[in-house]
């Protein structure tokens, strides 16, 4: 995995001179972000050695490097879902190399089904917390200690600071904003009317099939982490009966103004 890694790294540094602080993750109907960065390379995903191919509708798969303000970043427009078949590990791979690319910091987002009734379709909830209901682990199997230690803490998994950032900027902004806990599921079934119950029940606010992964990986190598993600339905009795791809992207297009400036603003500050 190291020397895999470091190829794919060196295959990048190798065709362009840019050293990103930031990586951001963009998910389901939040490709539209690359609008605002000051785009300087794309490198498609089948392009780069070693990367998987993204195969979800609404996901397209290429890294996106640029700036926003003085900041330089670098975007997966697509990200790689457990439900695809991808191994955990080739879920996780591409932050992996955007460790070794040089990001310090990780902005995730994603789609999600909320489960807490203070939450409506489009509303932004900031992630503090999640619950790993994941059917595998990213980091089962023997521990290399060049990315980070064996035994994880994950006491913090998203950031304090960015967090206490993030609420500032939505307040001077009058964005209406959660926060809440996010619990990883597998999919790509949504949720039965008794899951989402368990799901709330279990102490999550929403639901979703990805992100987790990511931010295990990411915290294995000290990353500083930042999740948000759009309810894009409710799962209540009435909203699970026609919830589907279609009405996800849509509700996630609703919140992506408020979720753009959110972002764009948590990284020129930072
Ligand atoms: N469940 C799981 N994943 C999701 C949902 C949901 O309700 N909405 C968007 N992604």
């Amino acid at each position: 995995m190291w020397d895999t890694v470091q190829e794919t790294v060196n295959y990048i540094k190798g065709k362009i001179n840019f050293d990103p602080e930031y990586g951001i993750i963009l998910g389901s109907g939040l490709g539209g972000f690359t609008e605002e960065i000051e785009i300087e390379y794309v490198l498609p995903y089948e392009e780069i050695p070693n990367f998987p191919v993204s195969t979800v509708e609404g996901h397209k798969g290429a890294l996106v490097f640029g700036t926003i303000g003085n900041k330089k970043v670098v975007a997966m427009q697509g990200r790689f879902h457990f439900y695809e078949g991808y191994s955990m590990k080739e879920v996780t791979f591409p932050v992996r190399v955007l460790k070794y690319l040089g990001i310090e910091k990780l902005i995730v987002s994603n789609a999600s089904g909320g489960v807490n009734p203070n939450y409506k379709v489009g509303s932004i909830v900031i992630i503090k917390d999640h619950i790993n209901f994941m059917p595998e682990h990213p980091l089962r199997g023997k521990n290399d200690e060049r990315f980070g230690p064996r035994f994880v803490n994950m006491s913090q998994p998203y950031s304090v600071e960015m967090i206490a950032k993030a609420k500032l900027i939505a307040q001077e902004f009058n964005i209406e904003i959660h926060d809440g806990i996010y619990l990883g599921l597998q999919g790509p079934t949504f949720e039965t009317l008794a899951e989402y119950k368990m799901v709330k029940i279990l102490g999550a606010d929403c639901v979703g099939m990805s992100t987790v992964p990511e931010v295990i990986v990411a915290r294995h190598m000290e990353l500083e982490t930042f999740g948000v993600s759009i309810i894009t339905d409710m799962g209540d009795e009435e909203s699970i009966l026609t919830v589907s791809h279609d009405e996800v992207l849509q509700a996630a297009k609703s919140a992506e103004p408020n979720l753009r400036m959110l972002i764009k603003e948590l990284i020129i500050r930072n």
